[in-house]
């Protein structure tokens, strides 16, 4: 039995030493020392021998049961402070590591020319106005002396919305221009008014390089006493004078609409943008005209970007007609005034060189993050 034990011990002590893990641990302590285990049915056995040989035999027996437990306690701390220490380096972390990139969004190019536009003509003293995307047929044309049998209220360029019509205010269509906030704010305010109105219009259009569903126009209305179209010559050209005037202005298309010439050869204007009128017909104004100013590449000679003519198509104005004063409850003998608007998204695909409008809404990463 002597010889059994020693055995025992050499086997578990070697057991103990291998167990690399707490569950491997348990395993040999259940073995050796578990209810059934080697040593415990060994000690059990005690019992049953002569009287004389019982004392030495429960002696040893306890010596290495001791022997054991102490080497599973050894044991048992080297694996748990193995595992703290995998537990900290699993955790560790360089701080000394450059960060992970983290990337930023930036304002979109036609966001960014609409805050320009606004900032400027705020300097002059207009209001910045807003009004409904879905509009009442009422506003859109009635409103702005645009008779039923206007062409733009045809299906094909109207998007019209199933809606019951309202006496007044017809059907709800989408705005097909920005004009119809004209009437609203002379409604709200009265005269006199300066103010202008950028926002999203939309027109059923077949989509092409130069045709959107959805484009962005700038309105303006400015109403007072004594105005004339004087007043509106020299506001436009102060405005767009301003507006490319500025470091991303007309030398940031003349680079981009040159092609290979670098901006400072194609010699951006930097004295005044010059305005011109040409007569023009829209129902809401009388007379109604034209703007065109000079272009931005030639300085008036004749290019390929002005048609040769020196001068750039920019909006549609005129003065407000008497009767769309009277809808928006202005007495025409004591105000006039003029209005204008502009496509926003020309603008910004003039400034900048863009040739296929379809990009400005096509959240094409690989073309916004080049403004
Ligand atoms: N609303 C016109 C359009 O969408 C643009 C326009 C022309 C606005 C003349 C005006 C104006 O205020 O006076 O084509």
């Amino acid at each position: 039995m002597q010889e059994l034990l020693g055995k025992i011990k050499t086997q578990a002590l070697a057991e103990i030493e291998k167990a690399a893990s707490a569950e491997a641990l348990y395993q040999v302590q259940v073995k050796y020392l578990g209810r059934k285990g080697e040593l415990t049915l060994l000690m059990q056995g005690i019992a049953d021998l002569p009287k004389e040989e019982k004392p030495a035999m429960g002696r040893m027996c306890n010596e290495i049961k001791q022997a054991l437990e102490e080497a599973f306690a050894r044991q048992q701390e080297q694996i748990d402070s193995a595992d703290i220490q995998k537990k900290l380096s699993d955790a560790w972390v360089d701080v000394t590591a450059p960060g992970a990139k983290y990337n930023i969004g930036h304002i979109h190019p036609l966001s960014q020319v609409q805050y320009e536009v606004e900032q400027i003509f705020s300097d002059m003293g207009f209001a910045i106005m807003d009004g409904p995307e879905a509009e009442s047929e009422y506003y859109n044309f009635e409103g702005l002396n645009i008779p039923s049998w206007h062409p733009a209220r045809d299906m094909q360029d109207t998007f019209f919305l199933k809606q019951t019509p309202d006496k007044k205010h017809g059907r709800l269509v989408l705005r097909t221009q920005t004009s119809p906030v004209q009437v609203r704010t002379m409604e709200k305010y009265g005269a006199p008014l300066r103010i202008i109105v950028p926002g999203r219009v939309f027109r059923n259009e077949a989509t092409d390089a130069s045709h959107e569903h959805t484009f962005s126009q700038v309105e303006g209305l400015l109403v007072d006493r004594d105005i004339s179209l004087a007043h509106l010559k020299g506001v436009m050209r102060e405005f767009l004078t301003r507006l490319f005037g500025r470091a991303h202005g007309a030398s940031a298309m003349a680079e981009r609409t040159s092609g290979s010439a670098s901006a400072s050869e194609a010699e951006p204007i930097n004295k005044g943008i010059r305005v011109r009128f040409r007569p023009g017909y829209f129902p809401f104004v009388e007379p109604g005209v034209e703007l065109d100013m000079s272009c931005l590449l030639c300085n008036e000679t004749g290019c390929r970007v002005c048609k040769h003519t020196g001068w750039l198509e920019f909006m549609g104005a005129g003065m407000v007609h008497p009767n769309v004063l009277k809808a928006g409850g202005i007495d025409s003998k004591k105000y006039q005034g003029w209005a204008f608007g502009f496509g926003l998204t020309r603008l910004v695909m003039m400034r900048y060189g863009i040739d296929d409008i379809r990009l400005l809404s096509s959240g094409d990463l690989r073309f916004l993050e080049q403004f």
